[in-house]
């Protein structure tokens, strides 16, 4: 990719314009990723951590506080947060999903075992309310709390929608709210929370988080079907070996032949999978234009994201957060 390209990604027009806190909020993360005590644990976040990831939810943190005229010190120590959440989160989420890539790399849980993934999945995650805490803010303490939760929820409830056919549009929403956009809405909120911005625009910030992780949620489920494996840095089909019920098949299964549905029932609910089915899979799902469906979807969270930044101080942040709701959705054009 030329430079040219990559100056116009607004996720990079972001991190440029915001390079100096970005390289504070780095340095934070790895003087607290480290453990005196215990070896292992630099070890596997160093492999996840020095492998870079898109920090999405830093920036956001960074740029939301920013955007409402924040001085002060807290937004690094809160942006490192929401990144130490979601590494946190990506830890236990790949052993869960039983994967073998991330980030472009062989997973913690592959290199090492479950037990330490788990392990340094915690501890990553205490060490993000060591972090929030420093704030002194009991608020932003409530916030990312709650999401926290919310993430987890998000995450069991994926367990009891996967392998089964009836899982529908609503509870699906429900669990991308809560594993994904729940942190994303979370990241945004503190930043304006830190800032004291008005409530109102502390509103306009969750819900542009809120949608924004919808829209990107959706997309990396349409990238599980249809990306290239070197590009999203994890292996495509992981989803479909894990029978799970994201929204492209939702919308493929929605409109289903019986002979169609029998397919679906053998691999989802069964889980009798063989050499071929995910390559049929994928055909039904194209047959049904289920994934220009699900880029649809993604495109209405993205509008509703741009929409919620109306409230929000004018000025360059704001477009680029505005750019990047569209972007989210790009990386399936
Ligand atoms: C991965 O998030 C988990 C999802 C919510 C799909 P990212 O795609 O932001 O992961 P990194 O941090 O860039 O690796
Ligand atoms: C992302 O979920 C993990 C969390 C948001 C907790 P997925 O399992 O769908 O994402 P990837 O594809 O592994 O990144
Ligand atoms: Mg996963
Ligand atoms: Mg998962």
């Amino acid at each position: 990719m030329g430079l040219d390209e990559t100056v116009k990604k607004p996720h990079d027009r972001l991190s440029a314009h915001l390079a100096a806190d970005m390289g504070r909020v780095n340095a934070l993360i790895r003087e607290r990723m480290a453990s005196e005590h215990a070896p292992r644990i630099p070890e596997v976040t160093a492999h996840l951590v020095e492998a870079g990831g898109k920090r999405l939810r830093p920036l956001l943190t960074l740029a939301a506080a920013r955007m409402c005229g924040y001085d002060g010190p807290y937004h690094i120590h809160l942006a490192a947060t929401v990144e130490f959440i979601h590494t946190a989160t990506l830890l236990h989420d790949d052993v869960v999903d039983e994967s073998r890539q991330r980030r472009g790399r062989p997973t913690a849980n592959l290199l090492w075992d479950n037990k330490s993934s788990v392990l340094v999945g915690d501890y990553l995650f205490s060490r993000s309310f060591q972090l929030m805490v420093e704030t002194g803010s009991l608020r932003v303490l409530d916030i990312l709390a709650n999401a926290s939760a919310t993430i987890a929820e998000g995450e069991v409830l994926q367990l009891t929608a996967a392998q089964d056919l009836r899982t529908d549009e609503a509870v699906y929403l429900q669990v991308v709210r809560g594993k994904t956009a729940a942190l994303f809405a979370a990241a945004t909120e503190v930043g304006g929370v830190v800032a004291g911005a008005p409530e109102n625009q502390i509103r306009a910030l969750h819900t542009y988080g809120d949608a924004l992780g919808i829209a990107f949620q959706i997309v990396d489920d349409i990238l599980d079907y249809g990306g290239a494996t070197e590009t999203i840095g994890k292996n495509v089909g992981d989803d479909f070996r894990e029978r799970k019920l994201t929204l492209p098949v939702i919308k493929a299964v929605a409109k289903a032949s019986d002979e169609e549905r029998a397919f679906w029932r053998r691999v989802i609910e069964k889980g009798d999978q063989g050499d071929g089915d995910l390559e049929q899979a994928m055909a039904l799902i194209a047959r049904h234009g289920a994934m220009d469906g699900a880029r649809a979807d993604a495109l209405t969270w993205a509008a509703r994201a741009k929409s919620a930044l109306g409230l929000l101080p004018a000025g360059a942040l704001r477009d680029m957060l505005s750019d990047l709701a569209d972007y989210v959705v790009a990386r399936v054009n």
